[in-house]
């Protein structure tokens, strides 16, 4: 696959967002080792100590088919790590809505899905991954505490082997979206520990209390509040 690696960048998805940079090719993969401008959801700053973490986003590219199902493109990306962690470290972990992976509670690693489009009609989406591997300090605005997994391992681990494990992971589920997505959702519900717990979502400012009720087949939340069960598209989830 195409590779792409650099010391320093604005930040990887930006890089693969912008059509002036000429990268075409799906699946090509933008690793930096440090960003100047690393961005989180919501507009908050992602902030990656050097040779500490991955820092690396995965373009897609026209593939229209799977661009229906950018939540469930969220949900195999966060799966992929979280599996990628479990296996190779033995660690547990929890997935939260939409697409943070946790440790013992704490943020392991944040997900940016972007994407941008050619007339009305979405050609490029961009997936980002922050993992935070060996850093035992932390800098940036946080949605959760975070935490790394040289501090919930106990030692040092090979970034490279974790990012190998989380891209062999990603294509299989990417390819379980078209054939099996049920698959997916399944397994992304398995490792979220909040279904049943009352919650809120955030959203601006707007403030949404309830049950997690569910999630439906494009990986969307449902909320059972008062009024009966909302679909939920997009916020920051937490335990009430
Ligand atoms: C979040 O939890 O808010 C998402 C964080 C996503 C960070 C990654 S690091 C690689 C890619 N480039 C960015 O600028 N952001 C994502």
């Amino acid at each position: 696959r195409n590779f792409i690696y650099v010391e320093e960048i604005d930040s990887t998805n930006s890089f693969l967002l912008d059509r002036k940079n000429g990268v075409n090719e799906s699946g090509t993969v933008v690793l930096a080792e440090k960003q100047t401008k690393g961005r989180g959801r919501k507009d908050r700053v992602w902030y990656s100590s050097k040779e500490q973490n991955l820092t690396f986003s995965i373009l897609l590219y026209k593939e229209f088919k799977l661009f229906e199902h950018l939540n469930l493109i969220n949900f195999s990306a966060s799966l992929a790590v979280a599996n990628s962690i479990e296996n190779l470290y033995q660690l547990r972990t929890e997935l939260k809505w939409p697409n943070d992976v946790l440790i013992n509670k704490k943020k392991i690693c944040g997900i940016l899905l972007e994407s941008s489009s050619q007339g009305n009609k979405i050609d490029r989406v961009v997936v980002g991954i922050g993992v935070n591997v060996n850093q035992s300090m932390f800098q940036g605005q946080f949605n959760y505490p975070p935490t790394s997994i040289r501090i919930e391992f106990g030692r040092e681990v090979e970034r490279e082997k974790l990012l190998a494990e989380i891209l062999n992971n990603f294509e299989f589920y990417l390819n379980k979206i078209s054939t099996e997505s049920n698959y997916i959702t399944r397994e992304w519900k398995e490792k979220c520990r909040m279904i049943g717990e009352k919650i809120y979502v955030k959203e601006g400012d707007i403030i949404k209390n309830g049950i997690f009720d569910d999630i439906d087949n494009e990986g969307f939340l449902l909320l059972r509040t008062k009024d009966g069960i909302e679909k939920i598209t997009i916020g920051d989830v937490s335990i009430v």
